[in-house]
């Protein structure tokens, strides 16, 4: 695990209001912070959580910057399945970030490796991530970046793997919807940001938290890199550690 800290919670609302903590925390020392955001299941308890500690006034949203993880290639930004509309629903258009201040890849860009440059290009012009949340794949994908044979630098396009189009299926009418290929940070990307935090909830993650922090650190499982990040919280209920 090297420099992995493990925090162990109940359930998914525990989850949510543990990793609201450190959010919380950032944005308290440094109001125009710089966030890398995640779609997926998981993070929806916290941002739950976050807006309405926003409500309450505990957290203001007016200075942060954020970058989101990926898109789907192909879906414009107002489809119901893309992670734009996704952010927007759940949680940007209920807090008080600025439209300006939140990027997501572009899924409609025509020219892919200006719009990847360009990705990068602003968080370095932000001054880098200070705080990346991520979620994790069943095949250990963080991002999209899916086990290959080598760890991706920089933002790209990658093809997805047939086990991600079959876990995220559930969201469109039918597997021929699911989008075959994404524009993702790279693992590069990710591993530049100053502090992470990976949230794990369920049983059926057990096996790829194992794999990730106890096992080797190899491209095969793409979240397994973060044991060499120097700043990492992997945030996971009682389910998801039941094989540790
Ligand atoms: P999930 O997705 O939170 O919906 O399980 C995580 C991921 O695929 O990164």
């Amino acid at each position: 695990m090297l420099h992995v800290k493990l925090l162990k919670v109940k359930d998914p609302a525990e989850m949510g209001k543990r990793a609201a903590d450190l959010f919380e925390e950032m944005i308290a020392s440094k109001p125009a912070c710089v966030i890398g955001l995640a779609t997926g299941s998981t993070p929806l308890p916290l941002y739950r959580e976050l807006i309405e500690r926003e409500k309450a006034g505990r957290i203001d949203f007016s200075k942060v910057r954020s970058a989101n993880l990926d898109e789907y290639k192909g879906l414009a930004p107002d489809h119901p399945q893309s992670y734009r509309y996704f952010m927007q629903e759940n949680l940007f258009n209920h807090i008080s970030i600025k439209p300006e201040n939140t990027i997501v890849p572009d899924g409609l860009a025509e020219d892919v490796q200006a719009m990847c440059s360009a990705y990068e290009a602003q968080i370095e012009e932000w001054g880098g991530v200070d705080l990346q949340l991520l979620g994790i794949g069943h095949d250990g994908h963080i991002g999209f970046n899916e086990p290959e044979e080598t760890f991706p630098g920089m933002t790209h396009e990658v093809e997805l793997a047939d086990i991600t189009r079959q876990a995220n299926k559930r969201f469109f009418n039918s597997i021929g919807e699911v989008p075959t290929a994404a524009y993702t940070m790279g693992i590069g990307t990710v591993m530049a940001a100053r502090k992470i935090i990976m949230v794990i909830t369920g049983a059926d993650k057990a096996e790829i938290l194992k794999k990730s922090f106890f096992g080797p650190v190899t491209p095969e499982v793409p979240a397994s890199i973060l044991q060499f990040h120097p700043d990492v919280t992997v945030i996971a209920d009682e389910a998801a550690c039941s094989l540790l």
